[in-house]
């Protein structure tokens, strides 16, 4: 019996001669790490809780206890959780892709758990804890009292994830890192996002305008599926180890995938 290659041929000759790939990934990534999604109907995060009343500064102001114990529940979950194979997938393109940029809205650092080494961060990284008055980063820190938020150790302003929040900036040198990555690559592949927050959302359609092949890896039609050149229907753990594997055959794999 023979399989169906995942690629048409010329996708594979296209991807295999690139020089510059993007990868922007989304929270359908880790999903098989056994973190939940936000937006996916039945399992999904935003489907069980109000996102403004957890994840915005307005949240952290007047329900700081609230706020601490949702962070603190989601800080275990990706305490337990190990990059899957399409992380390491996507680790091992970044080892025979002469310029290879990760993007990723995921806070949960599997990523570079993975090996991979050239990651923006857009959305910042849950296991960070900074105050909100400096920024300062901090790794200990007093209890604090049932309904409060812990303070920083060094001005005693409230301390708080190092992630955006609903309505916050993304990080301004990060982000432009992904404009230029976007803008210049010659393929992007979008990854288990749902593609409606933006900036991030925004992407694909620079790196397209700019003549980069887009292809999406995702199980479910998206927003972004319009402008994808390409979409691969089908789980992030399933596919992206396939694709490495049929685009650069022959080359060693320092990992099993
Ligand atoms: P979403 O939850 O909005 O979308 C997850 C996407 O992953 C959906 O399109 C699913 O179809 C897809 N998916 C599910 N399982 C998958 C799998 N095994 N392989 C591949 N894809 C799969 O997550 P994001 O698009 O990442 O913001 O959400 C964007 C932002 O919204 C997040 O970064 C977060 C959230 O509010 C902040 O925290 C600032």
């Amino acid at each position: 019996m023979t399989t169906q290659p995942l690629l048409a041929p010329e996708v594979q000759r296209y991807l295999q001669r690139a020089q510059r790939i993007v990868a922007l990934t989304g929270a359908g990534i880790s999903a098989e790490s056994g973190i939940p999604t936000f937006r996916d109907a039945q399992t999904g995060l935003w489907a069980r809780y109000n996102p403004q009343e957890l994840a915005s500064p307005e949240a952290l102001a007047t329900n700081p206890g609230l706020v601490w114990a949702w962070y603190t529940w989601r800080r275990g979950l990706v305490k337990q959780a190990a990059p899957n194979p399409g992380h390491l997938a996507l680790a091992e393109m970044e080892r025979r892709v002469p310029q290879f940029t990760l993007i990723t809205q995921n806070v949960d650092g599997l990523h570079q758990q993975a090996g991979s080494q050239n990651v923006l961060e857009l959305h910042g990284n849950i296991m960070r804890t900074v105050c909100v008055a400096h920024r300062h980063p901090v790794t200990q820190w007093e209890p604090a009292p049932e309904g409060e938020a812990p303070k920083c150790p060094i001005c005693g302003s409230v301390l708080r994830p190092d992630v955006v929040l609903f309505g916050e900036n993304l990080p301004t040198d990060v982000f432009q890192q992904a404009l230029e990555a976007s803008r210049t690559c010659d393929a992007m592949l979008v990854i288990g996002t749902s593609g409606v927050v933006y900036p991030a959302a925004a992407l694909p359609g620079l790196a397209k305008e700019n003549g980069a092949l887009v292809i999406e890896i995702n199980p479910q039609e998206t927003p972004l599926s319009a402008e994808a050149d390409v979409c691969l229907r089908g789980p992030a753990g399933e596919i992206l180890p396939a694709l490495v594997r049929q685009v650069w055959p022959d080359q060693p794999t320092t990992q099993k995938l």
